[in-house]
């Protein structure tokens, strides 16, 4: 009885240490962890004009109206980090994408055919806390023709700016989209991985989010501009 006793608790206090390890390993950065970028995709050629009246994390709603924007709801959210893993808080992130008909309100996008959307705003920006992290909620964007032989994936266009530092802009691209594949920008990224780095899945939602919505994470590591670094 005793040497079982004895054994229950050396492996209760093994359980205990290693539970001990583990979190303190979960809280504590690798030292030797270091992320690659996020790669950076051009800003292209919609990006917000003028600063709009609603310039908040939610471009589902505008103020004043109760009618949502059309599509499909989602939530982006994420961390925003630097190569060694450390949080940034207080950096500005903006977004910009096409409505659900792939109409960007935007005058360069007048001269389409596409549908504008007067409930979806379009444009959002949000500030990281403390952990580095934002939110976004918004619908999933369509696609739309960039040009004759060349039509662009549902995306959501990033441009994040760090406190004191230079701006950084990339693209969100949705996992399983078949325009994915002949995607120009998307493929004109070097390696698969990199292509990962920028490809989201989007899942069930969270219990505290809306039954009917969808969930994607996009943590994004900002790296020098113009240096590409696997590791420094
Ligand atoms: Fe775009």
């Amino acid at each position: 009885m005793s040497h079982d006793r004895q054994g229950l608790t050396r492996r209760r206090l093994l359980q205990v240490s290693l539970s001990a390890s583990a979190l303190t390993a979960s809280l504590k950065p690798a030292a030797s962890a270091w992320f690659p970028p996020t790669p950076m995709q051009p800003a292209g050629p919609f990006y917000a004009p003028f600063k709009p009246l609603s310039i908040d994390n939610d471009l589902l709603f505008l103020p004043g109206r109760t009618q949502r924007a059309d599509g499909e709801m989602i939530h982006i959210s994420g961390r925003v980090r630097d190569q060694s893993g450390k949080a940034i808080k207080g950096a500005r992130v903006e977004i910009w994408q096409a409505n659900q008909y792939g109409r960007y309100n935007h005058p360069r996008h007048e001269n389409s055919n596409l549908k504008l959307d007067p409930n979806f705003q379009g444009f959002g920006h949000d500030a990281t806390d403390e952990a580095g992290a934002y939110r976004f909620r918004t619908i999933k964007p369509g696609p739309y023709p960039d040009s004759p032989n060349w039509l662009r994936p549902p995306h959501i266009h990033f441009a994040v700016f760090p406190p004191g530092g230079p701006s950084w802009t990339t693209q969100l691209y949705f996992a399983g989209e078949p325009l994915n594949d002949s995607d120009f920008l998307l493929q004109g990224l070097p390696t698969d991985a990199d292509r990962n780095r920028v490809t989201v899945a989007l899942k069930p939602p969270t219990a505290a989010l809306e039954a009917e919505s969808r969930l994607g994470v996009f943590d994004i590591t900002l790296g020098i501009p113009g240096v590409r670094r696997e590791k420094i």
